[in-house]
Formats: C-alpha cells, sequence, structure tokens
C-alpha cells in the first residue's frame, strides 16, 4: 500500500471516543435485550432478517445457493477473477460460496482495468483517507463526506482485507491546499455488499470545505480505550451508543438484532429488530412481521415494477435528474446501484400462497365469544373423523398435508380415519366438503404422552384416484410459521374448533374465538409448562378457550400483512375457560424444520427458499 506523508492534507484522526453518547441521550442498556444476544444472531439468521436472493435458509441460517438455483432471467455481470455470470445472483451466490469472485463491473468483462480503494496518508495500513478507483476511469478519487457512514466505511474495509468491517468512519478531514481535486466520488451501500464496486457512484464538485471520507478499520490488536461498547457476533466492539440505531455498525448487523426499542432515527420492527427510518415505506418489506411497509401513503404502490438499471446504465453515464431526482444537480451518477438489481431477482423468486382468504363481502363484527363460523372463514380448518365422529380438528398447510396433535391420532389406525375439508356443520352439511382418505401419519419423534411434549404429528392424506396432488376447491393452506419472532405476547390470535362447551355441551357447528397469547405460563402449570415448545393463550376473563374435541385444531394468528399463519395447534389445558388455566398449544414455529423435513421446504417456505 502506498504510504505518502505529504502534507498535502491535514488529517486528524478522531478514534471511538468521539463518539461518546450526550447527556441526556436514552440508557442504551435499556435499549438492548441481553437475553436475545445469547443466540448469536447476524444477518444470517433467518428467525430475524430476510435471506438475500442468493441465499436460502436452512436451519435457520441463511446459507449460499447454488449458482443454478438463482433466477435465470438478468443481466451479466463481470467479477473480479474475468469471469463473466449471466446474472448478479449467479455472481452472488458463487461468492458467497468461495469468497474469490468478487463484483467488478455490469456486463460481459472487457479489458477495462480494475477496481481498486486505498487508503492513504493514515499512520498504519488499517486507516486513512479513502481513494477509490473505478472501472474504466483513469485516476483515483477521492470519496465525499456526504454519505460517508459506517455502512460504506465497512464495505470500504472489507475491499482492504479487514473482515470484521470498520471501527469508525473517523472524522471529516479538512484538505488544505490541493487545488487539483475539484471532484469527489459520493457514493452509497446497503450493507450486504462484499465490495464497493456494488455500491453506487455518482461523481460531485466539491462544494464549500473540501472534505473526503476516511475510515479507520477494526484490527483484532487495534488497542482501544475502555468504553462502554457492545461486543458484535463477529468479534468487533462498536459503543454502546451504536447499539438499536438501525445502522449496521457490526457489519454482520448482530448490533441491530436485539432491541427491546431503537434510537431516533430508526424504526423497530415487531420482532425486536431496528431498521432505518429510510427503509420505512420503501417499497421493500425489510421487518419478517412487514410491518414496516404498512400504512404508507400510496406513492409506492403506483410505481413501475423495479426493473434492473443495469439495462439502462450499463456502461455509459447518466446524467442525474432523470430517473434520480433526489441527487443534486452537480452530480454525475457513474455506476447504478446493484441495490436495485437485488431487488428485481428478489421479485422473480418463486412464492407460495398461503394464508390469504379469499375475499368475502360479509364484514365480520370482531367480537370476544365462541361465534359460528361460516363457510370460508377458516379454509385450513379440518376435521379428523373416526367411525362418524369427529375426534379432533386439524390444519391444511398444502400439498397433501394435514397439521395436527400427536395426542390426537395412532398411525396404527390410519386406515380409519377420513379428513373432512370445508365442514361447518356436521349435523345440517353445507356444501364443498371434501372427504379424503389416509396415506399415512408422522409422529414427532419427540412426543410424550406424559408430559404432552413435542404434541405435533403430520397426515398425508390419499390422492384420489389419477389425481397428481391432493386438490380442494374451498381450502386454503396456512402458512407455517418459521420464526418464533413473528407474533408477541399479547397479539390477539384466533382459535377454531368443534369442541365441547364449557358445560360440557357437544357443538354441532364450528365456532371460533379471539384469545390472546401469553408471555409466561409457567406461573399457571409450574414445571409443566416448556417455554420453547409450547405457547400459551387465553383471555383475562376464561371466557375463550379451547376445549376437549378441539385438539389438534389451529391457533392461528394475522400478521400486519393480512398473512395468516398456525402459530399453535391446541394441546392441552387443565379444565376448560378458566382464567387461570389458559389454553396450552404446541408452538408451531419450534417444528418448521421438522415440517419442512417431512413434507419438502419449498412446499412451506413462503421465503429463502
Ligand atoms: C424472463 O425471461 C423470459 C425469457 O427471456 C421471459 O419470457 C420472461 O418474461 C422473463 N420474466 C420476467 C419476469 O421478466
Ligand atoms: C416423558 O416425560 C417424563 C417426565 O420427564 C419421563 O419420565 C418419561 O420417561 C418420558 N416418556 C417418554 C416416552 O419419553
Ligand atoms: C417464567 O415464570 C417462571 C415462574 O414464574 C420464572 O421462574 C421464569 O423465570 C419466567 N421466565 C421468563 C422468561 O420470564
Ligand atoms: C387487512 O384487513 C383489514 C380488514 O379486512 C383491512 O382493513 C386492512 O386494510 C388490511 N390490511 C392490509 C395491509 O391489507
Amino acid at each position: 500500500m502506498k504510504r505518502v506523508h505529504a502534507a498535502l492534507l491535514f488529517l486528524s484522526f478522531c478514534l471511538t471516543s468521539c463518539e461518546v453518547p450526550s447527556a441526556g441521550a436514552v440508557p442504551q442498556e435499556d435499549l438492548v435485550d441481553t437475553k436475545c444476544l445469547l443466540n448469536k444472531y447476524t444477518h444470517r439468521s433467518c428467525s430475524k432478517v430476510f435471506c438475500q436472493p442468493w441465499e436460502k435458509c436452512v436451519d435457520g441460517t441463511c446459507t449460499c445457493k447454488l449458482p443454478y438455483q438463482c433466477p435465470k432471467n438478468g443481466t451479466s455481470v463481470c467479477s473480479t477473477d474475468g469471469k463473466s455470470y449471466p446474472t448478479y445472483c449467479h455472481l452472488k451466490s458463487y461468492g458467497c460460496l468461495n469468497r474469490r469472485a468478487k463484483f467488478l463491473k455490469n456486463g460481459i468483462c472487457t479489458a477495462e482495468g480494475k477496481f481498486s480503494v486505498t487508503l492513504n496518508f493514515g499512520n498504519t495500513d488499517s486507516e486513512g483517507i479513502v481513494k477509490v478507483k473505478l472501472v474504466g476511469q483513469d485516476k483515483e478519487m477521492f470519496i465525499c463526506k456526504n454519505n460517508w457512514g459506517m455502512v460504506e466505511a465497512n464495505v470500504a474495509c472489507y475491499d482492504s482485507g479487514f473482515p470484521q468491517g470498520a471501527l469508525n468512519t473517523a472524522k471529516w478531514i479538512h484538505s488544505s491546499g490541493d487545488t487539483s481535486n475539484t471532484e469527489c466520488l459520493q457514493v452509497r451501500c446497503q450493507g450486504f455488499e462484499t465490495t464497493l464496486a456494488e455500491c453506487s457512484f455518482s461523481k460531485r464538485r466539491f462544494l464549500g470545505q473540501q472534505e473526503v471520507a476516511t475510515v479507520l478499520c477494526y484490527t483484532p490488536d487495534a488497542d482501544l480505550q475502555a468504553h462502554e461498547s457492545f461486543q458484535c457476533v463477529n468479534g468487533k466492539p462498536i459503543p454502546l451508543g451504536r447499539a438499536c440505531d438501525g445502522v449496521n455498525d457490526c457489519g454482520d448487523q448482530s448490533d441491530e438484532l436485539c432491541c427491546r426499542g431503537c434510537q431516533e432515527g430508526s424504526f423497530l420492527c415487531k420482532s425486536g429488530v431496528c431498521i432505518p427510518n429510510q427503509h420505512r415505506c420503501n417499497g421493500e418489506v425489510d421487518c419478517i412481521t412487514g410491518e414496516d411497509e404498512i400504512g404508507c401513503a400510496e406513492s409506492h404502490e403506483g410505481r413501475a415494477p423495479a426493473t434492473p438499471l443495469s439495462r439502462s446504465f450499463q456502461d455509459g453515464l447518466l446524467h442525474s435528474g432523470v430517473e434520480h431526482p433526489e441527487v443534486p444537480e452537480e452530480t454525475e451518477i457513474l455506476t447504478a446501484a446493484m441495490d436495485t438489481e437485488r431487488k428485481w431477482i428478489k421479485s422473480l423468486l418463486p412464492k407460495i400462497s398461503c394464508g390469504i382468504k379469499r375475499p368475502t363481502h360479509t364484514r365480520r363484527k370482531r367480537i370476544v365469544g365462541g361465534k359460528p363460523a361460516q363457510t370460508g372463514d377458516f379454509p385450513w380448518q379440518v376435521a379428523i373423523k373416526e367411525e362418524g365422529k369427529i375426534k379432533c380438528g386439524g390444519i391444511y398447510i398444502g400439498g397433501c398435508w394435514i397439521l395436527t396433535a400427536a395426542h390426537c391420532v395412532r398411525p396404527s389406525r390410519a386406515h380409519h380415519y377420513q379428513i373432512w375439508t370445508s365442514l361447518i356443520d356436521w349435523i345440517q352439511l353445507n356444501s364443498g366438503i371434501g372427504v379424503q382418505k389416509v396415506e399415512r401419519i408422522i409422529i414427532h419423534e419427540g412426543y410424550n404422552g406424559t408430559t404432552y411434549q413435542n404434541d405435533i404429528a403430520l397426515i398425508e392424506m390419499k390422492k384420489h384416484l389419477k389425481q397428481e396432488e391432493c386438490v380442494f376447491a374451498n381450502s386454503i393452506p396456512a402458512c407455517v410459521p418459521w420464526s418464533p419472532y413473528l407474533f408477541q405476547p399479547k397479539d390477539s390470535c384466533i382459535i377454531s374448533g368443534w369442541g365441547r362447551e364449557k358445560d360440557n355441551q357437544k357443538v354441532y357447528s364450528l365456532r371460533w374465538g379471539e384469545v390472546n397469547l401469553i408471555s409466561n405460563c409457567s406461573q399457571y402449570y409450574p414445571n409443566r409448562y416448556y417455554e420453547k415448545e409450547m405457547e400459551c393463550a387465553g383471555t383475562t376473563d376464561g371466557s375463550i378457550d379451547a376445549c376437549k374435541g378441539d385438539s389438534g385444531g389451529p391457533l392461528v394468528c394475522t400478521n400486519a400483512n393480512n398473512v395468516t399463519y398456525v402459530w399453535g395447534i391446541v394441546s392441552w389445558g387443565e379444565n376448560c375457560g378458566q382464567p387461570e388455566f389458559p389454553g396450552v398449544y404446541t408452538k408451531v414455529a419450534n417444528y418448521f424444520d421438522w415440517i419442512s423435513y417431512h413434507v419438502g421446504r419449498a412446499l412451506i417456505s413462503q421465503y429463502n427458499v
């Protein structure tokens, strides 16, 4: 690395101690959920974040896809190893697997030179003023001060060989006397990039004071002042005041994934993740719970679907004012944002359809109380009949598969069961009912009939003769939750079934009621409640509860986007309808991997397939 100690620029680094939170700031310890930190969540934890389109979620971790699993559509890109790839996704999945292939430029490879990042005038190799040479440009240029943040600084450090990213963006440096540089490069990254070449660059004139970007990259031997710090999962310490502020300072996002609240300028997802305010209402869902795109002005809906910018900008320059009205006049866009390409690839990924009911015209008041259901209200509800009687409820999750409680069924009796779909009243039969035989029953291997642990089973229905798949005209699968953070205590959810009333009266028609998730049921059922595997729900007065005969049926919760998930399976409870004995449900999110192992990941994975 070039180490010129010229008096060209006056250098005044300011290390972490510059960033002491001002007095009166919210005490950061209160924002961080320390128990959650034990899980060591990062940008690769699918229970907290969506995976990138070149990744898939396997056993809770975003892992690299194989290039052939990428959508075929897109434009070619050139990698630093001199190879062209059919799409950006192909290159990213390849780079994810072997880390040597990095993005160089859009379009196929030609002989236009290299991309380089250098750190200049620092006291060590890990710090300095950042200079970049873009592909196709003949000279190195400074990076402008504006827009330069930790996200960009982290990527600059990866480029310079520091895998844990930046410790600080340091302070802006006032250059003195360098009149030959009248322009600087303005850069914007998203945080998923492994090289600055993937970020978008535009050129602008130095305005007023000539201020350029500097960085201090993290090295494990860095001599840090003993400061109250937050330990990132990648080993890098950051000032505590920078956790839960929406900015991915760590580089692995671990500072934003276990938050009880967020600092100003950022938005708290229900899943305990802080995202920058700019990501709210930007047309892309960032919170796994979906609420960052709720209540937004219509403007995004009317926008044309994301098309790859690379098409129009492939090699040349594009003057501002046309597609980027927010770019000031004196800037000139040099490279396209690969973020736009990433969004486009995301839109091409296969999607499954679940948890969305057909629109009904009847408006139903949401009343607490066991209410009779109407046709179409619970299109995932099924009845398991044995010898003409409803034995248990079940939940349709797609394909030929029904989810139910293990205590409801016995594999040896599979041929005695019938699955009734779209049933409402079993005395006065409604139209549209389907009756299926059972092909096989899979009981969870950890099911314990004494403790009711792992009270979960899968039923595969028989296909009708000549049918390729199970098709039920009126059934819609409920979505299977992949993360325990999709719903929280106090959320309102719905139970449904043909179970008995409180006074043990028989029920012939499907009924439903609203219940709230309860945070810690150990207080009601000491030594019998297993927090990871079970979920509790009820009402304060106990008026709504699951009862005998509801077993195996659904506890469903609906998210901000009106997508319904099977959050629980009716399992057990003491008595019925008593507030001190809430209903206990099998926590389905804990069994996502078990279910996907048996039914196939593609059937139930909404994202990250
Ligand atoms: C993908 O490419 C195929 C073939 O070029 C084209 O027919 C199809 O419309 C493209 N899909 C999208 C979503 O652009
Ligand atoms: C069920 O759990 C109880 C209590 O922990 C234990 O004693 C029993 O051995 C378990 N049974 C099975 C079949 O695992
Ligand atoms: C749940 O409640 C039990 C008993 O009241 C208590 O020991 C336990 O620490 C609580 N767990 C959580 C996570 O609050
Ligand atoms: C969800 O459904 C409710 C009630 O039908 C409706 O008012 C609301 O606009 C829907 N929300 C979304 C995001 O579709």
